[in-house]
């Protein structure tokens, strides 16, 4: 059975647990008997389920196994011995309803009990904490207390004591989660807050600080250089399927234009507002740029408001698929349409050696409302290319949800994920490629004498479409031959397997080496859903390690750290975990070592129930952000840091109407 199974039938189970317990505790004593048994198997079952759970990781499970189970197996001995008590005070079945005192305050008592393990693991979530766990401990005791006191008719001040007690724990706790979102936020490291092996570091010493705002890159007059100004404004953008969108755009067009730019080649964007009144921001998905670069409100710059502009200034020193987007109220930003790709093309470019031609598209696949984009189309792109061209196509999920895209008709190479080259791939065929949100895969393959095309889940209209033809294979500059082919069925992804990248291409040496290296910081991120205050509105959120942002304790690391993370994905959605200022290679998930070409990413599909490891070496210091890349999910709360120790930031993440998710 799957983790994430295994996750709902422990939330469920725990639950019917403590509604059996509740039918025990409410009916006759004949049923009693039975709700009871089922009571105390559902325990059992409960406790079975922590304990398969814990074998796969121990971070689904330890608030069940440590606090959850124990606490419904003493409910159950309570219960068990309360209706013993019972059969023998009533020598058999059918008892008149006239329980002593004792025997009711236990069969209540296991309700409690079971209730707050179900709370336990619903409400509180993992991993164990020391105060959360007491305060309900003690509730769980001040509910039975005031059970006792009115069942054993202690009189009115005990009942009122004992229940005036529990509602203080709760309410208490309320008010302090809630004074907790209202706290200075952590975004920095927290000096000294550091995990090395004792000596690793040593000498090293508190080092002098420095701002994210100084983390800038220095002007080149020396060398080529890209400049393009980028606008951002409200425009109504006419699809080509007719549907006229109110977006958010970036020069009037969706996507945005298309940076292309050479590798080594400096690239100065000026960005300028025209009137978001949100504000916004550049951030270089997938780019490592510069901290100051990075375009986070809050954390790197202030908001750009209306009438503002900032110029970004990075050094495109890795040839790969990137994208552009807002990092300011960036749920809503890059919905409406405030993103686009930036391609870094090889320095030599390799070219095919029969001469043949090569022809070069980016597709992100992007959702408006009901319509789906592929590219800039509604409808599939057709292009004519003459047969032997070697075409690229890169794929881009801009979208919350994750992608499956599938190319039909040609055998293909996935040829990097990321902005990073993946060697050795075979050429494979009738396979899915699934993209996480923010995502990038790119795929190589030689146009045959036949209809070539992409489809993408989301839509049954989108897509490219190549057909052998004249094509000007010299360059990207293909015309668009009209959008004949939607009469055309597009590739359906669900309808071939999925291609798992772990395993695919040839496996580098120098990466197995690394991966086999102690790591200085050993972090883990726990992601779930639990209710919480996020910005002062109660949510049920998404959380790290039981927390919301900005609240989260960063991952604190010093430059030259060799960094492991462990990502456990305790939800039931997809959370495509994305580390700003550098990419992770990928150890392993769900405990299988990756074994094919060293797998550097910058989005990391966690989906539900998995287990990933991952590596980084922290060579760009700053304050990065590692976040959801469902927006939606970092807007409520899966949102924090990776930090470098002695790196301050001079931003406020709610001052200037900063937001930074
Ligand atoms: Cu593509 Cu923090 O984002
Ligand atoms: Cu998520």
């Amino acid at each position: 059975m799957s983790t994430a199974a295994l996750l709902a039938l422990y939330g469920i189970v725990i639950i019917a647990a403590a509604g059996l317990w509740a039918a025990a505790a409410t009916t006759g004593a004949r049923h009693a008997r039975w709700f009871a048994a089922g009571g105390c198997l559902a325990v059992v079952g409960a406790a079975a389920i922590a304990a398969g759970l814990a074998v796969r990781d121990v971070a689904f499970a330890d608030e069940k196994l440590f606090v959850g189970v124990p606490l419904a197996l003493a409910g159950c001995v309570a219960g068990l011995a309360a209706i013993g008590r019972r059969r023998r005070a009533d020598g058999a079945d059918g008892a008149d309803g006239t329980d002593d005192p004792a025997t009711r305050i236990a069969l209540i008592a296991a309700v409690i009990a079971v209730a707050g393990a179900a709370a336990e693991t619903w409400i509180i979530g993992g991993p164990v904490r020391v105060v959360p766990t007491v305060v309900l401990l003690a509730v769980v005791a001040l509910a039975i207390g005031a059970t006792w006191a009115v069942v054993d008719r202690r009189g009115r001040r005990t009942v009122t004591g004992f229940a005036a007690l529990a509602g203080l724990a709760v309410g208490a706790s309320i008010g302090w989660v809630w004074l907790a979102d209202t706290a200075p936020p952590s975004l920095e490291a927290a000096p000294g807050h550091h995990a090395v092996a004792a000596g690793a570091s040593a000498g090293a010493g508190a080092e002098a600080s420095v701002s994210v705002a100084d983390l800038r890159t220095p002007a080149d007059p020396g060398r080529r250089t890209d400049r393009f100004t980028l606008t951002a404004k409200r425009s109504l953008v006419v699809l080509d399927d007719g549907a006229t969108i109110d977006a958010w755009t970036f020069d009037g067009q969706v996507p945005g234009p298309e940076l292309r730019v050479r590798e080594g080649d400096l690239v100065e964007v000026e960005l300028r507002n025209d009137d978001i009144a949100a504000g916004v921001t550049l951030h270089w998905h997938g780019v490592d740029v510069p901290n100051g670069e990075d375009g986070v409100a809050g954390v790197t710059q202030d908001a750009v408001l209306p009438g503002d502009s900032f110029d970004y200034r990075f050094v495109a020193d890795e040839p790969g698929t990137y994208w552009y987007h807002t990092h300011q109220g960036s749920a809503e930003g890059v919905r409406k349409g405030l993103y686009g790709m930036l391609v870094v093309e090889p320095a030599d470019p390799p070219r095919p050696a029969d001469g043949a031609g090569t022809l070069d598209v980016s597709a992100p696949v992007h959702t408006f409302g009901s319509h789906v984009v592929v590219g800039e189309h509604a409808h599939a792109e057709t292009r004519e290319v003459a047969p032997g061209t070697r075409v690229r196509v890169r794929l881009a999920d801009t979208d919350l949800e994750p992608l499956a895209a599938r190319l039909e008709g040609v055998p293909f190479t996935v040829v990097a994920v990321d902005g990073r080259d993946l060697a050795g791939g075979a050429e494979v065929a009738d396979r899915s490629l699934r993209l996480p949100a923010g995502g990038r895969i790119d795929v190589e393959f030689t146009m045959p004498d036949a209809r070539v095309a992409l489809g993408v889940d989301r839509s049954r209209e989108a897509g490219l479409v190549f057909l052998p033809g004249e094509g000007d294979a010299s360059g990207p500059a293909l015309a668009v031959a009209g959008d004949t082919a939607s009469a055309v069925p597009m590739p359906v992804p669900s309808a071939a397997p999925e291609l798992d990248l772990l395993s695919y291409g040839a496996p580098d040496p120098a990466a197995v080496r690394l991966a086999a290296a102690t790591p200085d910081v050993d972090a883990r991120l726990v992601l779930d859903r639990l209710p919480r205050f996020v910005g002062g509105a109660p949510k049920y959120a998404y959380t790290v390690d039981g927390r919301v942002f900005p609240h989260i304790d960063p991952v604190s690391v010093r430059e030259g750290d060799l960094v492991r993370l462990t990502i456990v994905n305790r939800g039931f959605e997809s959370h495509p975990m994305h580390v700003h200022g550098h990419h992770v290679l990928v150890l392993s998930r769900d405990g299988v070592v990756a074994t094919g070409a060293p797998l550097r990413l910058d989005s990391v599909d966690v989906r539900p129930g998995e287990v990933w490891q991952v590596l980084l070496v922290a060579d760009n210091p700053g304050i990065w952000m590692d976040h959801c890349h469902n927006l939606e999910h970092a807007a409520e709360g899966m949102m924090m840091t990776l930090a470098y120790e002695g790196v301050t930031s001079p931003f406020e993440h709610d001052g200037h109407g900063n937001r930074p998710e």
